[in-house]
């Protein structure tokens, strides 16, 4: 059974300069939407870096409070960070004419620049500072968010928590999670797809023979939010032909051996977060990666790992086995990604007008987080602003 056409993106949508500017404005615009920012466990303390989500903003934290600033420097619009070093120091300087700016987004001073010791020179003065937007808060994430619409978010998180929480599980990424790697991938297609990719579980079994029989789809479970799908599989428990997906299985067996604890049958929760964060909870391995537009046809697919405290002690090897496994399949998903940016274009270029993605919702919805992600892009494209 198709999903209503009503919210279906249609070809157009795609790969389109002028959808991609309404996109900028509506989903990516700091303040306007939600989206995600940063994460506690990729670095800690007090200090300032460019924002892991998005490049045109920077995350401060100082005595517990974090901040999202713009990263532009208010002397010449410059972006005031260009790595992604935390900088430990009280101040954040720009390169390039020496102003700083406090973690607070004040502005402190440049050279040769001065103001009068009276009302119109503190205005001056202020009017420097660097704009701060409102954030939100979730397990370790950070989120800007439309200031009006906070209480909207927040009900969809707590949401997501409870759905989480009846199966025994939290998205928090706790203290004995440590950062094993980062990952930056570029794609030669529209972000759009890379999100359809990840709400749709029809794929798994034709196309991913490792990850399919690590994961049983037969036992796929959905929940939903307004700005959020989520997706759990049990173990399949079958023989894998992926040597690493098998180093895997056994892998984690002999962790919760090692640590004394029952192995649950939950294989993995897969999370999107609209627009473009996906959380990853396997057993043994959680992955945040974030999609990260750099074009009307072109995205950064950002990852991060983390494996728990004591893997390798329990279980020498696992780690590699686990990343080599996702690495496999994540090859996989970019040929996915890619040869759909490519039938686009395609059927653009053959003028077939309407033609769309026939989304398979019937049986257990495979394909279900692909027509709530449509009809969540629909809905949010055309808010007022
Ligand atoms: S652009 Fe930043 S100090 Fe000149
Ligand atoms: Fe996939």
């Amino acid at each position: 059974m198709a999903h209503p056409a009503v919210s279906a993106l249609q070809i157009d949508e795609y790969a389109n300069p002028k959808v991609f500017d309404r996109e900028r404005s509506q989903l990516f615009h700091p303040g306007t939407g939600f989206s995600y920012l940063d994460h506690d466990r990729l670095w800690a303390g007090s200090g300032s870096r460019r924002s892991d989500g998005d490049p045109r903003l920077l995350i401060t934290r100082e005595n517990g409070k974090v901040r999202a600033l713009a990263n532009l420097c208010s002397h010449a619009l410059r972006p005031l960070v260009d790595d992604d070093i935390v900088n430990e120091r009280t101040v954040i300087t720009c390169p390039y004419h020496q102003w700083s700016f406090r973690r607070d987004g004040s502005f402190v001073g440049g050279p040769g620049c001065e103001f009068a010791d009276d009302e119109a020179g503190v205005a001056e003065r202020r009017a420097l500072d660097l704009r701060e937007f409102e954030t939100i808060e979730w397990c370790g994430m950070i989120f800007v968010a439309d200031v009006d619409r906070v209480a909207e978010f927040d009900a969809d998180l707590a949401a997501l928590d409870s759905a989480l929480k009846r199966r025994g599980i939290d998205a928090n990424i706790g203290s004995d999670w440590v950062l094993h790697s980062s990952e930056d991938d570029h794609y030669d297609a529209d972000w759009k797809i890379f999100l359809e990719v990840f709400g749709d579980c029809y794929h798994v079994p034709p196309f991913h023979d490792g990850l399919s029989a690590f994961a049983d789809c037969a036992t796929l479970e959905w929940e939903f939010g307004e700005h959020f799908h989520a997706q759990f599989l049990d173990f399949a428990h079958v023989d894998s032909s992926s040597a690493q997906y098998a180093k895997w299985a056994d892998g984690i067996a002999k962790d919760a051996a090692g640590r004394g604890v029952e192995l649950d049958e939950l294989a993995v929760a897969w999370i999107a977060i609209y627009p473009n964060v996906m959380i990853e909870l396997y057993a043994g391995l959680r992955v945040i990666s974030v999609v990260i537009p750099t074009g009307p046809n072109s995205f950064i697919n950002r990852a991060h790992f983390f494996v728990r405290e004591g893997t390798e002690e329990h279980a020498p090897g696992l780690t590699a086995a686990m990343i080599a496994a996702y690495a496999e399949t994540a090859v996989q998903d970019i040929e996915l990604v890619e040869t759909r940016a490519r039938g686009i274009a395609t059927a653009r270029a053959f003028d077939l007008g309407n033609a769309g993605y026939l989304v398979q919702t019937s049986g257990i919805g495979p394909e279900a987080g692909v027509a709530h992600f449509h009809a969540w892009w629909r809905r949010t494209i055309s808010l007022p602003r």
